[in-house]
């Protein structure tokens, strides 16, 4: 097994490893000391069922259900949320547009996931160019970037994280959101397992700062959001095939670039990680 940094602000790209089949306990904490250090982790001509991106997924915790997975599964793996854009009998068979703006996902549950994990089926491609990428901000660096004074001011602030913040591709339930009340993380976050920091702020999801004027924490947001997403932090994924990428929600936030459209195909397989602490 290699592990081959991007060279980018985050992600590295793992060689060497079929995830079909049985990992030995040295290559797991291999590929988890990369997750660790570079963020996002991908590995390129992957052939896998649900069931072992379960499988795989539940080595790096517990499995986390989406709450729009309830909606978009697959037979047989409950724990696998369709993303998707493609309509069966004009019916979507998954989750259209999901994270078209810059996230980290969950925020608005009182324990987010620690990383997420997209299994690529179909990539949306145009005369050969490929389509649909997915961009990663390390939000580690974007917080280590930062001026003494700023760090100081942001040290022990605590966010207001809201399901409702953030307009989605599809219309939220009143179920869903009596099930998703306001709540609160540091906007500085420490790494369950590194120590290290990372700015845990976003627009839409984080709709205010306690102790700070809404005016004031609207502006420190804006100024913040921008920050993290400064092209020096990026890493941008462009897809293939077969590709099974994960990242760390703590390290990093992530955007889906939306510019295709039908009859391009995009259909991705999520899976979710269970919580890691933010406070
Ligand atoms: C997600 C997500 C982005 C993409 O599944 O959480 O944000 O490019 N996906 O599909
Ligand atoms: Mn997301």
């Amino acid at each position: 097994m290699d592990v081959i940094p991007t060279g980018r602000a985050a992600g590295a790209e793992i060689t060497g490893v079929d995830l079909a089949g049985d990992l030995t306990p040295e290559t797991l904490a291999a590929i988890e000391a990369a997750f660790d250090a570079h963020g996002v982790v991908f590995f390129r001509g992957q052939t896998i069922t649900p069931i072992q991106q379960v499988a795989f997924t539940r080595h790096f915790g517990e499995i986390a259900f989406n709450v729009f997975g309830e909606r978009w599964s697959v037979p047989g793996a409950p724990e696998i949320v369709v993303v998707s854009n493609v309509q069966e009998n004009g019916e979507p068979v998954g989750l259209v547009r999901a994270g078209e703006r810059w996230h980290s996902d969950m925020v608005y549950t009182a324990t987010p996931p620690r990383g997420t994990m997209l299994h690529a089926i179909e990539v949306p491609e145009l005369d050969g160019l490929p389509l649909g990428d997915t961009m990663f901000a390390n939000a580690a660096a974007a917080w280590d970037a930062l001026p003494a004074a700023m760090q100081q001011r942001l040290e022990d602030k605590v966010g207001i994280f809201d399901f409702l913040g953030r307009k989605r591709s599809i219309p939220v339930t009143e179920d869903e959101a009596r099930r998703h009340p306001p709540v609160r993380h540091p906007i500085v976050r420490r790494h369950p397992r590194t120590g290290r920091r990372s700015l845990y702020i976003m627009r839409d999801d984080c709709t205010g700062i306690e102790g700070m004027e809404s005016d004031e924490a609207a502006m420190l947001i804006e100024a913040l959001a921008e920050h993290i997403t400064r092209p020096e932090f990026i890493y941008r994924h462009c897809w293939r095939p077969g590709d099974v990428l994960l990242w760390d929600n703590c390290t990093v936030q992530h955007k889906a670039v939306i510019d295709y459209d039908l009859p391009l195909r995009r259909l991705m397989h999520r899976t979710t990680m269970g919580a890691a602490p933010t406070m």
